[in-house]
């Protein structure tokens, strides 16, 4: 069995459209896959409830219980590289984990550990993309997939999805088209990588 560990944040609407289409496209079936935990850092994720509710094992994490240790990060990374290899993960999952990775994490899962990010790499790496993309002026805007790599927002792109950017666009109009367009592409990048692994 291949063991899916989704790492989420927040909302954790594309965790919830993965988990959808696994379940519809019958990945058990297909390439021996489930989604085996959805682990998150923060307590009051939606996500975390939504998971819950839909029966899944989740697991939280509070990063901020490692405030105090010498080295946050550090002592972070590993209680949830800790959790997360409980499950002997195939592929884990960034889906929206809104945390720096430390480079040993990283190393740890390479070549299995994916994340999306809401702006057509490799233009606006980090926070807040839709305004950016508005304010620089851009025709397009979109999401990409891509591996982890020690640098942040790099890695291998697997698959990118573009959508307009319309006169008079808010950021959260982007961002509500962009999202539309996340939930059809990460959970098919993610079926992509299923297949060849198989
Ligand atoms: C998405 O825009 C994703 O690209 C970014 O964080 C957001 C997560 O949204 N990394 P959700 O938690 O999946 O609803």
């Amino acid at each position: 069995m291949k063991n899916i560990v989704i790492l989420i944040s927040g909302g954790g609407s594309n965790m919830r459209a993965i988990v959808e289409t696994a379940e519809r496209e019958g990945w058990a079936k297909q390439f021996d896959a489930r989604i085996a935990a959805v682990v998150s850092n923060r307590p009051e994720s939606a996500g975390l409830a939504a998971a819950r509710e839909m029966g899944l094992h989740t697991e939280l994490l509070d990063h901020r219980a490692f405030a105090k240790e010498p080295e946050p990060r550090v002592a972070f990374d590993a209680a949830l590289a800790e959790v997360i290899d409980r499950h002997a993960p195939a592929l884990v999952v960034l889906a929206g984990f809104m945390r720096i990775l430390t480079p040993g994490f990283v190393r740890h899962y390479a070549g299995r550990m994916v994340n999306i990010h809401p702006s057509l790499l490799p233009a606006f790496t980090g926070l807040d993309t839709h305004r950016r993309a508005i304010a620089a002026g851009c025709r397009v805007a979109g999401a990409t997939v891509h591996l982890v790599t020690e640098e942040l927002d790099h890695g291998p792109i697997l698959d990118q999805a573009v959508v307009p950017v319309l006169p008079g666009d808010t950021p959260e109009q982007l961002s509500a088209r962009v999202l539309a367009q996340e939930h059809r592409m990460y959970p098919r990048a993610i079926a992509a990588l299923l297949r060849v692994q198989r």
